[in-house]
């Protein structure tokens, strides 16, 4: 049987100075499935050392790299996919819809970068079974239009929900949990959450729940 493993995983924050910068960046959670190496938003620059260090201990290269599932595009959270210039990059197709110059000055700039750095783009609607049906696609379009969450099925490590910034940190899960907020998101986890041992946070660590 082909299995699912989970390599690593490194959890995102943001970096916070009052009035001036609010840096984000993305939790990484790096995959192998038969040969391939799979990364789930690469994230931003910040974790450069981190994957200096862990590429290093688990004898990777970026040129390793197969597979980029994005649960977006918002920058913090695909940045580092200019360093994985073989890999597919997954994307939902709405992404298409947005013109990402128009972002800022700069921010169109980098956005250009990134995105003409994708050489494979796989396009993704929702609903679609990756990787022997290992990984589930959801389209969960109320951070972003283009927002993905995925269930991977892992042997090591039991079922994980990456849900992108629909679950930012741990708190955004504890007030959904107690009914502060309702909505999408709340019906959209209770269909999945049977399923979960542990939450992936984009931007905090991860939680298991069972
Ligand atoms: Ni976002």
């Amino acid at each position: 049987m082909r299995t699912m493993r989970l390599v690593f995983l490194m959890a995102g924050g943001s970096v916070y100075i009052p009035d001036r910068v609010n840096a984000y960046f993305s939790t990484v959670v790096c995959l192998e499935h038969d040969g391939r190496v799979i990364v789930v938003d690469p994230g931003n620059l910040p974790s450069i050392d981190e994957y200096e260090k862990t590429f290093k201990e688990h004898g990777l290269k970026p040129e390793d790299v197969t597979d980029v599932l994005l649960t977006h595009v918002h920058l913090d959270h695909i940045f580092n996919s200019i360093f994985f210039e073989n890999a597919i990059v997954y994307v939902h197709e709405s992404f298409k819809t947005k013109d990402y110059k128009s972002f800022g000055l700069f921010y169109g700039k980098v956005y250009s970068w990134v995105i003409d750095s994708w050489k494979n783009v796989e396009f993704l609607k929702g609903g679609e079974s990756l990787f022997g049906g290992k990984v589930r696609v959801f389209h969960t379009p109320w951070h972003a239009r283009e927002h993905l969450s995925y269930l991977v099925h892992t042997e090591n490590v039991g079922n994980l929900l990456i849900a992108g910034d629909l679950l930012p940190t741990r708190l955004k899960y504890y007030d959904i949990i107690k009914e502060y907020e309702k909505g999408d998101s709340k019906v959209f986890l209770e269909s999945v959450m049977g399923e979960v041992n542990t939450i992936v946070f984009s931007h905090d660590s991860p939680l298991e729940v069972k």
